[in-house]
């Protein structure tokens, strides 16, 4: 087999964003597009050779042509073993979990989340980095900057390999180990978890619809929920993936997941609800007739994950992204647990994980996970719903308004503007900015501004500066207005706009999010301008 050498030009645009890169999947099929990135990925993490890596993805359309690349590529640099899901399947957290327990150099993982698939939707690929997680800024800057020098990329001429079992194969001088996507992943949640009391809780009658929106985690949830676990046969719902999810957005929240989320409101809801996005690290919780805000999973959790065995000496810490309420705050307050606040995107995680100082971490757009890999996970954070659920014996709505009356609540909703024109995006964006030294103390709906600034992260571990995180308005009484502009579109801008209002009293815990939040929405718009700015009457998507 010869191994090739390509010459290319650096592709503009080739720049990394809140989770890797991503574009439209006919971009990612361009002349040298996939090629030139794979290149600067490996020459950005100073080469391949003698290496290995883990490889796989979601298994949105062109997932198994990038990989077959990817290989040759590898191979062609020098690499001494790659480990490819079969069928170039993994899900994300189960691609972190075999990046950190084979003791790999990292992995590329193909998946553009919760984004449509398909050839006119989008297609994405980023690097995680030995410690299982995604690359820190340092080192996707550095790939960045091998895109914008590159002049030649290597890759074998080979045929395909075939990967449809698991099995060892060679690609040149490389190894190629292809693994089943779920064996090792569903044995680490077997250690996490107390499968015996979920499996009593399912033969008691407990019943559970799990939507896999067509994409990665079905095969992981059938085999968990309804092979291990014994939950009914049909309860995982759209579990076959699919090149285009169905024509869906594999985004679990209630616009998108709306089938489920109906469901789970209507006469004849199951006792629980939960669903995963595209490539499995996403998840959305509800229970009968309530649904269950990522912040307050992520804080019912931190309140409550020792009842599960991987957790029962307690959690070190908790981090949340800022725009996240402010709900597992108070539990960790209360629980005297170390709490950060880091910027959005899980790479920020990274090290305070690896730092051992905190066990838990979650974010607001759908993402909850813990030291147990370096990914969000969505399949672990139902499974430690189910734990809970099987050791209290209580219903998810008992669970909230339990909760809500020992910590408070915090009444939270995002609002997404999407597909903005960049231009008018930046508008508010930059209007805001520059209003903000003179927020303080103004009187808007009724609310006072107690501070207003732009979120800019140290890193405790590394001393890491990260700015330009997204602009705060913090109002009396802890109500708060974030905006940001997304990191992980492919169209303009989306700007999404962050409401929270605390309530403690116990009479008004059980209110309406939208009717909570309305004051603090309408001093948002006050004061930024923002459906103003954009000629937008509303978001498109609220969750
Ligand atoms: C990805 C990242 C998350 C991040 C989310 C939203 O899912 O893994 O960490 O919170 O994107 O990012 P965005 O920049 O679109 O708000
Ligand atoms: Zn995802």
């Amino acid at each position: 087999m010869q191994s090739q050498v390509i010459a290319t030009t650096p592709i503009p645009g080739q720049k990394p964003g809140t989770s890797g890169l991503r574009k439209k999947t006919r971009v990612f099929m361009g002349p040298h597009y996939l090629e030139n990135y794979v290149q600067s990925i490996f020459d950005g993490i100073g080469g391949v050779a003698g290496r290995t890596l883990v490889l796989g993805g979601d298994g949105r359309y062109f997932n198994d042509r990038a990989v077959q690349v990817i290989l040759r590529m590898a191979a062609a640099n020098g690499a001494a073993k790659v480990i490819v899901g079969q069928n170039a399947i993994l899900s994300t957290p189960a691609a972190s979990h075999l990046i950190r327990s084979r003791g790999t150099d990292g992995g590329l993982i193909l998946s553009a989340s919760h984004n449509p698939g398909g050839p006119d939707e989008d297609f994405g690929l980023k690097y995680n980095t030995p410690n299982g997680g995604p690359a820190p800024e340092a080192v996707t800057d550095r790939i960045h900057q091998a895109t914008q020098v590159i002049r030649e990329y290597r890759i074998l001429e080979a045929q395909d390999l075939d990967l449809s079992a698991p099995g060892t194969a060679r690609l040149g001088e490389m190894t190629v180990e292809v693994v089943d996507p779920v064996a090792d992943y569903a044995a680490l949640m077997e250690r996490l978890f107390d499968f015996g009391a979920i499996r009593r809780l399912f033969a008691g009658g407990f019943t559970m619809i799990y939507d896999a929106m067509h994409a990665v985690t079905g095969p992981y949830a059938v085999e968990i929920l309804e092979r291990r676990l014994g939950a009914a046969e049909g309860t995982v719902r759209n579990g076959t993936p699919l090149p285009d999810f169905g024509g869906g957005h594999p985004d679990p929240n209630p616009t998108w997941a709306r089938e489920l989320y109906d469901r789970m409101m209507g006469d004849d809801a199951p006792d629980f609800g939960a669903a995963s996005d595209g490539d499995g690290d996403r998840n959305m919780i509800l229970g009968r007739g309530i649904y269950v805000s990522p912040s307050d999973s992520l804080a019912l959790i931190a309140a409550q994950a020792h009842r599960a065995p991987g957790y029962r000496d307690g959690l070190k810490g908790v981090a949340r992204s800022m725009p996240t309420s402010a709900a597992v705050d108070r539990v960790a307050q209360a629980m005297g647990l170390p709490c950060y606040e880091t910027p959005t995107g899980w790479k920020f995680f990274g090290n305070l994980l690896d730092a051992g100082r905190v066990t838990l971490c979650g974010e607001e757009s759908f993402g909850t996970g813990s030291d147990h890999v370096r990914e969000k996970d969505g399949l672990w954070a139902v499974l430690m719903w189910l734990n809970i659920l099987a050791e209290t014996g209580a219903s998810v709505r008992e669970l909230m308004t339990e909760h809500w009356r020992r910590f408070g609540r915090n009444y939270y909703s995002r609002h997404d503007y999407e597909a903005v024109e960049t231009e008018r995006a930046e508008a508010v964006m930059d209007g805001l900015r520059s209003a903000l030294p003179d927020l303080p103390g103004r009187e808007v709906e009724g609310l006072r501004v107690a501070a207003a600034d732009e979120f800019a992260y140290d890193d405790p571990v590394d001393g890491s500066r990260s700015e330009r995180q997204g602009l705060r308005i913090l109002f009396e009484g802890g109500a708060r207005a974030v905006f940001r502009l997304s990191g992980t579109g492919t169209e303009g801008a989306t700007i999404r706009l962050y409401l929270e209002a605390v309530e403690t009293d116990p009479a008004r815990l059980d209110r309406d999010a939208a009717e909570m939040l309305a004051p603090v929405a309408r001093a948002a718009e006050a004061l930024s301008g923002l459906r103003r700015l954009t000629g937008r009457a509303g978001p498109d998507v609220v969750t």
